[in-house]
């Protein structure tokens, strides 16, 4: 079973093209102060740290000393060392003073994990500078889907998935999953101005990366057993199919099937606003 900050490299190879068109479209000025909330395994803060100029850094931010220690490893092997640091902290408490970063970006952070997200993008906002841009990366409530004519994979599986999911979230957190309006008028509550939302289409990586990521996906239901999650909700046959379908030694694991092309529907969404 592929630990925790493995699913983040996967996630951040999957999604590496991305990632470097949105850095692109954010054009941070000479000498930017980024801080990347949640940062994973770094993925992002590395891309924003080769577009840095002069003083500028990329602080790469987790509650995970784990995420964080892989984070400085990738910085270091790319000759990044200097211009990504690493700070162990919890976005519903940042160490840092008021006004501090030019951009902050938070994916994926705020509504997967944090049943009341006010008090974290308080502190969010609190960090920012005046004239600084906060942009978070969440999914709007949207259903991801691949296709593939040469994957053996019952189509439906994925709309149950999905539904298990959408169950789960409202359970855990009370409520549905937010959408975009959700997130426009929440940013516009804290005070942003010229709040947008962003739309970046998948560039495919390679089959490796794309086989990895339906592999995780399918793994992250047989995995949350211990917090009684998921697992406990899947059916015995949708188990059954999950269980063949990460088994690395079976032809029909993901990982060994041989595919020609996988069509995915992902679009990332990232909603954006100023601190006047
Ligand atoms: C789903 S991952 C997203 C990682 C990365 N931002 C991405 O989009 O791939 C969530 C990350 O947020 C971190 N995290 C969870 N709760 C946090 C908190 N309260 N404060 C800071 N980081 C947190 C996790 O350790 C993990 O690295």
């Amino acid at each position: 079973m592929p630990s925790d900050i493995n699913r983040l490299i996967i996630f951040d190879r999957f999604f590496d093209t991305v990632h470097r068109q949105i850095v692109n479209a954010l054009k941070t000025p000479k000498g930017a102060q980024v801080l990347d909330v949640g940062s994973g395994a770094g993925g992002f803060a590395r891309h924003m740290a080769r577009k840095l100029k002069g003083k500028g850094r990329a602080t790469a931010l987790d509650i995970a000393h784990e995420n964080l220690l892989k984070a400085r490893e990738l910085a270091g092997l790319e000759k990044l060392g200097d211009r990504v640091l690493s700070v162990l902290g919890d976005v519903e408490a940042l160490p840092f003073p008021d006004n501090r970063f030019d951009l902050i970006w938070c994916s994926r952070v705020v509504h997967h994990h944090l049943p009341e997200p006010r008090a974290a993008l308080a502190e969010l906002y609190r960090v920012l500078r005046p004239g600084g841009r906060l942009a978070i990366r969440e999914d709007g409530g949207r259903r991801w889907r691949f296709s593939s004519k040469g994957l053996a994979i019952d189509e439906d599986l994925q709309t149950r998935l999905h539904d298990l999911y959408d169950r789960w979230f409202e359970e855990e957190h009370g409520r549905e999953r937010p959408d975009d309006a959700w997130w426009i008028g929440t940013l516009e509550k804290m005070g942003l101005k010229s709040v947008e939302q962003l739309q970046f289409p998948l560039k495919t990586p390679d089959m490796e990366v794309q086989l990895r990521y339906i592999d995780d996906w399918f793994r992250s239901f047989l995995s949350r057993d211990a917090s009684g999650g998921y697992r406990a909700k899947l059916g015995p046959t949708d188990r059954w199919a999950l269980e063949r379908l990460t088994d690395p030694e079976l032809e029909c694991g993901v990982l060994n099937q041989t595919v020609r092309g996988i069509s995915f529907e992902i679009e990332t969404i990232v909603y954006i606003g100023a601190k006047p």
